[in-house]
């Protein structure tokens, strides 16, 4: 805890767009009551419209105060930083938009969460910001959504039930139901269509981030072994492993040999099939002017699914953890992953960051690095289950 002295403890950048208004919906009905927090956004009569919706949910909305904060105007991104301790943005995509906050918050010592899943824009803003972040004392923390708290946090979890001091393999199941914003899809498309950005990217970080010393950190790429599969498996090339890999190399507890693999689940071959299909369709087209503009077209930004569709969907992480002669099996579960679970999540992990006693951390740091124990504890009080399954 720092900058005491600012006027916001947390300020939500986004408070307009369809994940903003829902992170916006959580704290007015979450937050404690001494929380101090604004509303920011570039269109003063949209953030006043979304204050209206929050005072019927909160009557202490009523007088919430709305900054007018544009990302292509660096002046109101720096007084914003300036005057919050925690700034939680969903101004998305983030390759677009994202580095004026990060380095306002970075030059600040601004406290700083977000809902990217963009490898790209995570590693160039390691290269680009995360030293003075150090110096500062900014703790960078992106991936605060479902992207990739449940499984940065999962197998931070699975691994405080196997031994220490041994080499340890963790792999994670995903299987879920749920449906895609307009924003969603306009940083996937923008994902699939930048890969030679994106390699690039990760390339320039390799050459910059120092590697854990005498230890091992692995990320298991390609399918996993037949003997080791149960129903349709494939794997995923989200950002969800890398983030766990580097909350593995940055703490001890993950043991000297660290070995993470992550899959998607599915329970019938042609939904495996047709999730491929899909995968590799969207890529392609992804890659033409045309084809790309009409896949835009498939959700505009600011729509996203209703919340009678939001109800049906849910989310199961499975974590099969092995070390030491152990075996343990873990669950991550809970409701609408990439909506009103990511708003809990977002929400959470901005208090958990303005108010709760943490381990000393500074630059781009992963969830579980920055607030592990405290941020499990807080989502658990928020409904999204931690369990163990099945341990010796
Ligand atoms: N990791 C996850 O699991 C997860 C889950 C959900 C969403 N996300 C990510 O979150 C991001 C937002 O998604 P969404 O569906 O909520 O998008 P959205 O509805 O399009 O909202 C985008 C927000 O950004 C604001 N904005 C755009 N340009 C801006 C600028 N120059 N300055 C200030 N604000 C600006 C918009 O303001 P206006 O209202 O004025 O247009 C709006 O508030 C996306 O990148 C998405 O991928 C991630």
């Amino acid at each position: 805890m720092g900058n005491d002295d600012r006027p916001y403890d947390v300020v939500l950048l986004g408070a307009t767009g369809f994940t903003g208004e829902l992170t916006a919906e959580y704290l007015a009905g979450h937050a404690p009551a001494d929380t101090r927090w604004a509303l920011a956004g570039r269109s003063p009569d949209r953030l006043a419209a979304v204050r209206d919706r929050l005072t019927a949910i909160n009557p202490a909305c009523k007088d919430l105060p709305l900054l007018r904060v544009d990302t292509g105007d660096a002046a109101s991104v720096r007084e914003m930083a300036e005057s919050a301790r925690v700034v939680a943005t969903t101004v998305g995509p983030y390759v677009r938009y994202g580095e004026p906050v990060v380095a306002a918050c970075a030059r600040a010592g601004t406290d700083y969460v977000d809902l990217t899943g963009e490898p790209t824009f995570v590693d160039e803003m390691y290269v680009r910001h995360h030293a003075e972040a150090v110096r500062t004392g900014a703790r960078i923390v992106h991936a605060c959504g479902f992207d990739s708290i449940p499984h940065d946090l999962g197998t931070y979890f699975t691994v405080q039930h196997l031994p220490e001091g041994t080499a340890l393999r963790v792999e994670g199941f995903l299987r879920a139901a749920g449906a895609a914003s307009g924003g969603t899809l306009h940083s996937a498309v923008g994902i699939v269509g930048g890969l030679p950005r994106m390699v690039r990217a990760e390339r320039e970080r390799r050459r910059v981030e120092p590697r854990p010393a005498g230890r091992r950190v692995r990320l298991l790429r390609g399918p996993l072994p037949r003997a080791r599969r149960a129903g349709w498996t494939l794997p995923m090339p989200t950002i969800d492993p890398q983030i766990v890999c580097r909350s593995a190399a940055a703490l001890q507890r993950y043991g000297p040999d660290f070995s993470y693999g992550h899959y998607i689940s599915l329970k019938r071959l042609p939904s495996a099939v047709g999730l491929a299909a899909g995968a590799v369709g969207m890529t392609a087209a992804a890659q033409v002017p045309p084809t790309r503009a009409l896949l835009l077209k498939l959700i505009e930004p600011g729509d996203g699914p209703s919340a009678e569709r939001r109800a049906r969907n849910w989310f199961k992480v499975r974590f099969v953890g092995e070390g030491g002669g152990r075996r343990v099996v873990t669950e991550v579960s809970g409701g609408d992953p990439g909506y009103d679970e990511t708003a809990k999540m977002l929400g959470e992990s901005a208090l958990c960051l303005a108010h709760d006693d943490l381990p000393p951390t500074a630059g781009q740091v992963t969830t579980a690095t920055a607030m592990g124990d405290a941020l499990i504890g807080r989502l658990q009080r928020a409904g999204i289950s931690f369990r163990v399954l099945q341990q010796p």
